[in-house]
């Protein structure tokens, strides 16, 4: 413990100032932040607070403090103080009411709004009233006027402290919606302590202290011989609560910078499409029953989305009979009509399919990270609108080893290094493949991929092997975010979004 011997051990300058301050008045006073504050001429009540925490540990002070709670009107308060309260202005209502009397529940209902007049009879029946036969029944009127009083005072005597106040009446409020609401403040009391009254004036000298390093400081010699200021890293400090992108927006950045990286372009294309390119390019056949009703979304406006009538032809070729590729189609009768529907796009390969279509001969690599719409009902691992990690690598040479690899180096850069391949089946590639990674020492799977079909090619004349694929972003986030509900990404819990890691 401190002896008088041993002078203040290293005291901060704060510390030293207001340890002065104090010895410099009655030495038994009692400090309030205020006078604190004046004393030391600081403007920052934190600063006065920090001192008073270093004293304290030192033994050289005393700190009392107390936290306070003071009741004051909120939002829905401040209304009610300006225009009474909902039971108030229902009650003289009842009361104006001269042509009808007893007041009828229909007379409330015109009087005030769905929002006032349901509440607002919930309020009357606690104080009293009931209903008989649609009319509104009063047994003790003078009671329910002088219940309402009370609850008017009590709002006009805030802000109050919370000890000072009727508690019952305090109960009944906090009950209620937005009418009050709860400040906490602590407030202290410093006094010096025997050991600070003896702490001697010379150690409380302040000293320079030097909390910064310059280029010109160390330049020169005086830094040898100067003080320098102590961190302590392990002192509490608030977390600055900053604007930020959510989860989401950052997820999508840095899918999109590995891609670009990778030397891909960026692919942003409508999501109103037709059944045409979203699926009969894709050599889906016309009644799989993914394009059922029950499980796209199809648009009544417009009615149509005029195709070019050579492709048309050239999908009704292929998917009747496979056109010149050697396929037998899928045989039937296409119908260029059903092409023709409007709809939101299932998935992204919709544009990478048009970009082909429009760009059939110059090697490419293009990606997109959009979104897109499926019937599904919402559950803890399904979404009616997500997006897709789309991507494909058009080039004389491109083989499956090049898909494989690509897709490794993707997931490796977002930091799933552990990535295989299985068999898939998708109508228009071939080979086919669903991609996993491991998570938590379990394979996910996040994705499908393959190689374009001739039937998905010829007519479209590109004669380089494609590659494609596309990927779940949701489910990556779940991954990225560890969640266990997709669910979660999308409602607007502040408190969450807040503590989400910079991605
Ligand atoms: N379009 C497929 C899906 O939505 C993914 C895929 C894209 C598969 C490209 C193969 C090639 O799941």
């Amino acid at each position: 413990m401190f002896s008088e011997a041993m002078g203040a051990p290293d005291l901060l300058n704060p510390e030293r100032r207001m340890l002065r301050a104090m010895q410099l008045s009655e030495p038994d006073r009692s400090w309030d932040l205020e006078s604190l504050l004046a004393a030391c001429e600081w403007t920052d009540q934190a600063v006065a607070v920090g001192a008073g925490h270093g004293l304290q540990n030192h033994g050289f002070v005393a700190v009392d403090e107390r936290v306070l709670r003071e009741i004051s009107l909120d939002l829905g308060g401040d209304d009610a103080h300006k225009n009474g309260l909902l039971e108030h202005r229902i009650w003289s209502w009842m009361n104006d009411h001269e042509d009808e009397h007893p007041p009828t529940m229909k007379g409330l209902q015109e009087a005030f709004e769905r929002h006032e007049a349901g509440p607002g009879v919930g309020l009357l029946k606690q104080l009293g009233v009931s209903i008989e036969g649609g009319l509104l029944v009063a047994s003790n009127p003078d009671e329910i006027t002088r219940a309402i009083a009370e609850r008017t005072d009590f709002l006009t005597s805030l802000p109050a402290l919370d000890d000072t106040l009727d508690q019952s009446l305090l109960n009944h409020f906090s009950a209620r919606k937005n009418l009050i609401k709860v400040v906490e403040r602590t407030v202290r009391h410093w006094s010096l302590t025997a050991e600070g009254q003896h702490v001697s004036s010379d150690d409380l000298q302040e000293t320079v202290v030097i909390s910064e390093l310059t280029p010109e400081l160390l330049q020169g010699e005086a830094w040898k011989s100067a003080e320098f200021r102590a961190f302590d890293v392990t002192l509490e400090a608030a977390t600055p609560r900053t604007g930020r992108s959510h989860p989401m927006q950052a997820l999508i950045e840095r899918v999109r910078s590995i891609f670009l990286e990778m030397g891909f372009s960026e692919l942003v294309d409508d999501y109103v499409q037709s059944a045409g390119w979203n699926m009969d390019a894709l050599f889906i056949p016309q009644d799989h029953p993914a394009r059922e009703m029950q499980d796209t979304f199809y648009l009544d406006q417009p009615s149509s989305i005029k195709l070019d009538d050579d492709v048309l032809q050239a999908w009704k070729s292929i998917h009747e009979h496979g056109g010149e590729t050697g396929s037998t189609g899928w045989g039937g009768t296409y119908s260029t009509e059903v092409s023709q529907r409007p709809l939101l796009r299932t998935h992204t390969t919709v544009n990478t399919i048009q970009y082909l279509a429009e760009h059939p001969n110059e090697a490419c690599r293009v990606f997109s990270v959009d979104r897109v719409f499926r019937k599904e009902a919402i559950d803890r691992t399904h979404l009616p609108e997500f997006h897709q990690i789309e991507g494909i690598i058009m080039e004389e040479d491109a083989n499956l080893q090049m898909l494989v690899t690509t897709l490794k180096t993707f997931y490796t850069k977002m930091g799933y290094p552990e990535v295989r391949v299985r068999p898939a089946y998708f109508p228009y590639t071939e080979p086919s493949l669903e991609i996993e990674v491991k998570w938590r020492g379990k394979w996910l799977e996040l994705g499908g991929a393959g190689i374009f079909r001739p039937e998905v090619t010829e007519p479209l004349g590109i004669t380089s092997p494609v590659l494609a694929w596309g990927m779940g972003l949701e489910r990556l986030a779940m991954l990225v975010l560890g969640l266990d509900d997709i669910r979660q990404l999308y409602i607007s819990d502040l408190e969450w979004l807040r503590n989400q890691p910079v991605l």
